[in-house]
């Protein structure tokens, strides 16, 4: 080789590696930016707040938790002892249950979680998503889809009381307070056989008089330990009518939902200094999640607020839905079945997104089986509804896909759905509560899109899906089944 044309391959050499540190430099330039910009967002919006109410959960060894795990997972609180709280919101289903819409007493297989879980004649008639009930310690205002069980001026408003009227036979916690009514509910645990009784109390009373072996419904269990396990949760040596009352039952599963605080996540660490604990892309997530539409953002932290992402106010977002549940001709008009105010029609309380990774499928009704589909939906409602009826994605759904006549069981979805979107076009009408936020017209392309959806997945808690770091809120086989009656889960 020519010594000129050495000279030349070598200048060449250095040249795009020159190009190549160049555009090194670029990145970490653009990298350091981006950081700086996500750190006077995350000020701004207050995400790196401390979580309220964080410390004063209980722990999962203490007694009432653990008392709490056993009741959770015992079928004797159904009428028809198959099913139990943890059919629906079982930790290796990250406190929920997999499936568009909830599949209670009238399953196929009771001992079935997940996707396989089928409904007897396909009758579908929960009618609601289940939301998890992880980190349910961290709601401040509301528990359910609608917030039926509620904080109002002194005290907790639950479906017992009127409208903004505090029950006083509620207890102390939006847990305990909730805990009181799936075993109300025929669809989901009470079934028809049990007991039909006048009144909500009526049911408990005779649910906690056989688990209590007292009462109408005695020797109903070959084994029962309750009485000795309830001493112990409540450091107590009372009777079986003092201990074993319906109260204590709630209080004890609820405080067992309270130890489920599962908020560790990525982008926790992230908000703590880790600036390595995201990558890029999850970074652009989080900037167009945080930033508002005249700003090119998604505005996302409109509604999903501060640090548990939600606040918790009800907001109209349209997502399809199946037209049952609570009106038989507007299909679920959400708050207003709680409100009576045709303004909060079609509202339902701002989700949190803390390990919304795990917990799909997604909405009120199940009907996004993906995150990317939710976020589509965010960028063009309307034709995301009229791409879900047309496409009949209802029948992709795992619950439905295997049911042949799928697209003719719930016949009034497309009206329903068309109905709420409607609303969109109509809003700024606020609700209760001064909520009225409006969904902006964000445009975001595929890579926004892409991610957003990432960033979504870094709010996953590290333990949240990892089995072994789960065991302590799952009941054992063994350990935990006082009574016979212990869920044995399939999946
Ligand atoms: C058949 C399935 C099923 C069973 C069994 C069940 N749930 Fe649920 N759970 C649901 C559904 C569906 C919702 C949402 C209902 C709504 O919002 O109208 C829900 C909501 C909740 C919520 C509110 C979560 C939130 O984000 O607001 C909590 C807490 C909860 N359930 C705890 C329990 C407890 C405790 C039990 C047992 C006493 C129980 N569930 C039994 C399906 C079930
Ligand atoms: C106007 C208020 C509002 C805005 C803005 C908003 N959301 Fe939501 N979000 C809601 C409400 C309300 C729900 C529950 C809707 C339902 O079930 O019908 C929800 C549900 C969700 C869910 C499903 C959660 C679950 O557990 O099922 C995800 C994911 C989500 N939103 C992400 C986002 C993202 C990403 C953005 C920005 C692109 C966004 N949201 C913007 C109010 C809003």
């Amino acid at each position: 080789m020519k010594i000129h044309t050495l000279i030349a391959v070598s200048m060449l050499f250095s040249l795009s590696a020159c190009n190549e540190l160049l555009d090194l430099i670029k990145e970490d330039v653009n990298s350091i930016e981006l950081d700086n910009q996500l750190s006077i967002l995350i000020e701004q919006h207050n995400m790196n707040d401390t979580i309220s109410g964080e410390s004063n959960l209980p722990d999962i060894s203490s007694p009432i938790a653990q008392l709490g795990k056993k009741l959770f997972f015992s079928q004797s609180l159904s009428g028809d002892l198959n099913v139990a709280c943890a059919s629906c919101h079982h930790p290796a289903l990250a406190g929920a249950d997999a499936l568009s819409l909830s599949i209670g007493a009238n399953a196929v297989d009771s001992d079935v979680l997940g996707g396989g879980r089928l409904a007897i004649d396909n009758d579908f008639d929960v009618g609601r998503n289940a939301p998890t009930v992880f980190n349910t310690g961290l709601w401040r205002d509301g528990l359910f889809w609608d917030s039926r069980v509620e904080f109002v001026q002194g005290g907790i408003s639950t479906p017992d009381s009127n409208f903004e009227t505090v029950d006083l036979n509620a207890g102390s916690t939006l847990a305990a307070a909730q805990a009181k009514f799936p075993v109300t509910s025929n669809s989901e645990m009470l079934g028809d056989e049990f007991a039909q009784f006048e009144n909500n109390d009526g049911v408990r009373d005779h649910l906690a008089q056989r688990m209590g072996n007292y009462g109408l419904h005695i020797n109903v269990f070959d084994t029962n330990q309750w009485l000795t396990e309830f001493q112990l949760g409540f450091d107590s040596s009372e009777s079986s009518e003092v201990l074993i009352t319906f109260n204590n039952i709630a209080f004890a599963m609820g405080e067992y939902e309270r130890s489920m605080l599962f908020v560790d996540s990525p982008w926790r660490q992230y908000v703590n200094g880790d600036i390595n604990a995201l990558s890029d892309s999850q970074k652009r997530g989080a900037q167009l999640f945080l930033t508002d539409d005249n700003n090119n953002g998604a505005n996302c932290v409109q509604c999903h607020q501060g640090p548990t992402f939600t606040d918790e106010r009800f907001n109209l977002v349209a997502f399809p839905q199946f037209g049952i549940k609570t009106n038989d001709d507007q299909g679920d008009i959400g708050r207003e079945a709680v409100s009576n105010n045709q303004n909060d029609r079609y509202r339902f309380r701002t989700a949190s997104l803390l390990n919304v990774e795990l917990t799909a499928p997604y909405g009120h009704a199940g009907t996004y089986q993906t995150l990317e589909e939710v976020v589509a939906h965010y960028d063009n409602p309307r034709e995301s509804v009229e791409d879900f009826f047309v496409e009949n994605k209802m029948c992709d759904l795992t619950q439905f896909k295997n049911i042949e006549n799928c697209d003719s069981i719930f016949n009034n979805a497309q009206n329903i759905s068309m109905a709420a979107l409607q609303e969109i076009g109509q809003r700024r009408r606020p609700g209760r509560n001064g909520s009225g936020s409006t969904l902006d017209n964000i445009q975001l392309n595929q890579d926004e899109q892409n991610d957003i959806v990432e960033f979504l997945r870094a709010l996953t808690d590290v333990c949240a899906s990892d089995l072994d770091c789960l065991t302590p809120w799952i009941a054992d086989n063994v350990l935990d089944n006082p009574d016979g009656q212990m869920l044995k889960a399939k999946f």
